[in-house]
């Protein structure tokens, strides 16, 4: 049997993505479950989170399974990815032994592994966890790679339960959503930017990606996806470099900072065209422009850089209900992974 992974959220059908958020709402409404007596997940983290590791853990536990959070490089070996190479370098051992060891061990893999932010054409690929899905033998789950499934989860949870509605679908169709580029001091990984370009076209809101200029755009891989997504599900897809018309009349603004990808390892370059673009901020002024929208970030979030205070602490505000919905999309999706994975002998 081929084992089915959650490595992004295209590979999985609207009606099985509604039915996580159903499952999600049930966890939401009642915390407690047996769904993973039982069962256990490692969690490899290969860079720091505070919310996902939380929430992955405590999940666990409270559907009566255990985790168990690895590091490689800092409390676990060092892992290779490269097929064929000689390795007399840092790592100790192959992913390919790491996962078929772990496999034996565990019912699911959560990974985390960032981009590397040094060349593009090899980050795309996402080689780490691909490599933890080839030879695994159980589900393995995306923590966030070049994406972030759970995020978009969660996000559309804490969309559906500010508009209400018999489904997200029913929800979300036809709102105005904004996702907008924010200014940062470093660099960011344009996971949640693509996550939140896939998920809020999935759902058929119109969306606007706001952005600087044309080098912010998204790795075509995404705005492909997009445009798929609209055709399928309605709703539409627009560009805009200016903030003031793209905020105009949106029910949702979610805001990310992330690096242009065609400055990537280049970040010198890039800072003086970042820097010129502060003003991407998200204040009140902003906000005033939306239609009564709610303001969402995926966290951590630096005040008055990405978003003012007021922003933050202003009832538009959702990004604590979307970062509590981790727990309850996550929970749903090892539910459901393990279910289908079955029981080891
Ligand atoms: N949003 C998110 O993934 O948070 P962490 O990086 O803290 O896990």
């Amino acid at each position: 049997m081929t084992t089915r992974h959650f490595l992004s959220t295209q590979d999985w059908s609207r009606a099985e993505l509604d039915a996580l958020l159903a499952q999600a709402a049930a966890f939401k409404r009642s915390r407690a479950g047996s769904q993973l007596a039982g069962k256990s997940i490692a969690l490899l983290f290969f860079n720091p989170s505070m919310r996902t590791r939380t929430s992955f853990e405590l999940g666990a536990f409270q559907l009566g399974g255990h985790a168990i959070v690895l590091q490689p490089g800092k409390d676990a070996w060092p892992i290779e990815f490269e097929v064929g190479t000689v390795m007399d370098g840092e790592a100790e051992e192959h992913v390919a032994e790491v996962a078929r060891v772990l496999s034996r061990y565990v019912d699911l893999i959560g990974v985390r592994a960032f981009p590397k932010f040094q060349d593009w054409s090899v980050d795309r690929e996402d080689r780490v966890i691909h490599a933890f899905a080839k030879h695994s033998t159980v589900p393995v789950i995306n923590m966030e790679t070049i994406t972030h499934p759970m995020q978009e989860l969660a996000h559309i949870q804490a969309l559906w339960q500010h508009f209400g509605g018999a489904t997200p679908g029913e929800a979300l169709r036809g709102r105005k959503y904004v996702l907008t580029w924010t200014y940062h001091p470093k660099p960011l990984n344009t996971a949640v930017a693509n996550s939140a370009l896939q998920i809020a076209t999935r759902y058929g809101m119109d969306v606007t990606l706001l952005c600087p200029t044309e080098d912010y755009l998204l790795d075509p891989r995404y705005m492909e996806f997009a445009k798929q997504n609209v055709a399928d599900n309605g709703g539409s897809l627009t560009i805009s470099h200016d903030p003031a018309s793209a905020y105009r009349g949106a029910h949702v603004v979610y805001a990310k900072s992330w690096g242009a990808l065609p400055y990537f390892g280049r970040w010198a370059d890039e800072k003086p065209i970042r820097d010129a673009h502060k003003h991407f901020i998200v204040d009140e002024a902003k906000m005033a422009l939306t239609d009564h929208g709610v303001f969402s970030h995926c966290l951590p979030l630096r005040r008055n850089v990405k978003a003012t205070d007021a922003v933050m602490d202003s009832p538009a505000c959702i990004a604590i209900d979307e970062a509590e919905n981790r727990l309850h999309v996550q929970k749903a999706v090892m539910a459901q992974l393990a279910a289908q994975a079955g029981n080891r002998e």
